[in-house]
C-alpha cells in the first residue's frame, strides 16, 4: 500500500498529495470496486460532487470502509445553482446530510458562473462556514485570475485550493503561478489529459492522447514508469495535487506509484513544452450550466 505524502495548505491543514477522482464511476458495482481498490492502495483523499451522482455513495462507502474518519480527506462541491448566500449554507448542510458526515474536509465552489455573478456571495458564505468551524478548508474550482481577484478583494480568507483542468497539454502556467503567489494550492483535474473519458466530447479529428505522446513514453521508459505516472509526477513536481480517476484496480495502484522517482529539470521542461492550450472541459469564464455542480 502506498504511503501518500501530504501538503500543508495555507491554513495549516494537511492534505494528501494525491487524491482519487470519483466522476464517471457511477454509483453501482464499478464504483464500489474502484473505491475498495483505492482505499486498499492507500488513497485517503476523495473528490466528489453532487453532479457526479455518487456523493451519497461516496459518504456511505467512506463511513464504512474501516479507515478512521480523521485519516480521510473528503472534497465535495457547491452546485452552480446555489451561489446565493443562504443557498450556499443550505447546500453545505445538504452535502453533510447526503454523505452522512459531521464535516467535510474541503468544500469548494465548483464553477464561478460569471454570468450569474454571485460567486463572491457564495464565497462569503463559505467563509462563514469555515469561521464557524463547520468545514476544515474551503476553496474554489475553475476560477481564473479575475475571479480569484474578486473574492480576494471582497472576502477576507484566501482560498486553500483552486481545482483546475491542468496537465502537460494545458499547463495554465500563469494561473498556477498566480495561485502560488497568493498561497492557493492547485489541484488538477484531467491530470492524465482525460484519456478515454466518457465525459469528454472528443473532437473527431486531431485528438492527441496525452498518455500516447512520445515524450511522455520516452521519459517514462527511463524510469520504468508509464506515461500516466509521468503525467502525475509532473504535477507533483510542480507542487500540484492530481486527482486521477480509474475504474481499473491495476491502474488505481499504478497511479499511486509516483513518489519513488524524480524527473530532472530538463525533463520537466520537455514536458512543459508539450503545452498547446488544449482544453477538453468547459471554458470556465463562459460555463453557466445550472444543472452542474
Ligand atoms: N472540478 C471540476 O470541475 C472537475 C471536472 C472534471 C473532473 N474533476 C475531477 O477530476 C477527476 C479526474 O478527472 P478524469 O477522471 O475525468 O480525468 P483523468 O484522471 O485525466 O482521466 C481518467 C481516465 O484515464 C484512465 N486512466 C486512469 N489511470 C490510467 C492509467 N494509469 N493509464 C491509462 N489510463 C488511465 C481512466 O480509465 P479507466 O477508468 O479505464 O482506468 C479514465 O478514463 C474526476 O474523477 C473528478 O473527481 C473535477
Amino acid at each position: 500500500m502506498a504511503n501518500i505524502p501530504t501538503v500543508k495548505l495555507n491554513n495549516g491543514v494537511e492534505m494528501p498529495q494525491l487524491g482519487f477522482g470519483v466522476a464517471a464511476l457511477g454509483n453501482g458495482k464499478e464504483f464500489h470496486r474502484a473505491m475498495e481498490s483505492a482505499v486498499e492502495n492507500g488513497y485517503r483523499m476523495f473528490d466528489t460532487a453532487p453532479f457526479y451522482e455518487n456523493e451519497a455513495e461516496t459518504g456511505d462507502f467512506l463511513r464504512n470502509c474501516g479507515v478512521k474518519r480523521e485519516e480521510l480527506f473528503v472534497i465535495t462541491k457547491l452546485p452552480n445553482a446555489c451561489h446565493a448566500y443562504d443557498d450556499t449554507i443550505k447546500a453545505y448542510e445538504a452535502a453533510l446530510k447526503n454523505m452522512g458526515l459531521d464535516y467535510i474536509d474541503m468544500f469548494i465552489i465548483h464553477f464561478p458562473v460569471p454570468s450569474v455573478g454571485k460567486y463572491h456571495e457564495a464565497w462569503a458564505a463559505m467563509e462563514k462556514l469555515y469561521e464557524d468551524g463547520r468545514v476544515r478548508a474551503i476553496g474554489v474550482s475553475n476560477f481564473q485570475e479575475k475571479h480569484l481577484n474578486k473574492i480576494l478583494e471582497t472576502g477576507h480568507i484566501v482560498p486553500q485550493i483552486n481545482e483546475l483542468e491542468c496537465n502537460p497539454y494545458l499547463t495554465v502556467r500563469p494561473l498556477c503561478n498566480f495561485c502560488k503567489e497568493k498561497g492557493i494550492h492547485v489541484v488538477n483535474w484531467f491530470p492524465l489529459g482525460g484519456p478515454r473519458n466518457p465525459l469528454v466530447p472528443y473532437p473527431v479529428d486531431d485528438f492527441k492522447v496525452l498518455i500516447d505522446d512520445p515524450v511522455m513514453i520516452k521519459i517514462g521508459k527511463k524510469y520504468g514508469k508509464s506515461p500516466a505516472q509521468v503525467a502525475l509526477r509532473w504535477a507533483v513536481q510542480n507542487d500540484i495535487t492530481p486527482i486521477p480517476k480509474s475504474s481499473n484496480p491495476e491502474r488505481i495502484r499504478q497511479n499511486t506509484e509516483i513518489f519513488d522517482f524524480t524527473m530532472t529539470a530538463e525533463e520537466l521542461a520537455e514536458i512543459d513544452a508539450l503545452d498547446h492550450g488544449r482544453r477538453l472541459g468547459p471554458e470556465p469564464d463562459l460555463f453557466d450550466d445550472m444543472t452542474m455542480g
